[in-house]
């Protein structure tokens, strides 16, 4: 948009709603004042998860990964805001909670334990055309 207003896809994944940081993350996206369009409080299905993470098909990591999204409720919401796509990405830190910055969601709340290793919270779409891609499939009525 050339108002540079965008809308991008936000997972608070299942560590994070199993740890009880919902709060803490949705508070830190309106602290930045970015707008929530929608959410929801759901457990996604494997069709749902193989398909927001299709370009992760055939990866050693895609399997547990899949496996982890569905074990237990997320909080799925479309986040609006000025270039809010590259900017929640700096919120949210490095994908690896071990080399996320301070500060970030991922580097004060992940951590880098368990199963699976990598538990970081949040998930934020990558790119205008990712933020679409994966709006259409969490949100079709939007
Ligand atoms: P996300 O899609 O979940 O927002 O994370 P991201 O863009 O920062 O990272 P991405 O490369 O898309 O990876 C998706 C998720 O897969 C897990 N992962 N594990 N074991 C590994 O080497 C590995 N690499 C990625 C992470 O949970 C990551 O968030
Ligand atoms: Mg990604």
């Amino acid at each position: 948009m050339s108002s540079g207003i965008e809308r991008t896809l936000v997972l608070i994944k299942p560590d994070g709603v199993r740890r009880g940081q919902v709060g803490q993350v949705l508070g830190r996206i309106e602290a930045k004042g970015f707008t929530l369009v929608r959410m929801d409080l759901r457990t996604a299905d494997k069709a749902l998860l193989e398909e927001h993470y299709a370009e992760h098909v055939g990866k050693g990591f895609f399997a547990g990964l899949v496996e982890f999204m569905g074990s237990g409720p997320v909080v799925a919401a479309v986040v609006e805001g000025h270039q809010v796509i590259s900017t929640f990405r700096v919120l949210a830190g490095a994908t690896d909670p071990a080399k996320a910055a301070p500060g970030s969601i991922r580097g004060d709340l992940g951590r880098d334990w368990g199963t699976p290793a990598q538990q970081n919270v949040v998930h934020g779409s990558d790119s205008p055309q990712s933020a679409a891609r994966e709006i259409a499939l969490w949100f079709p009525s939007l």
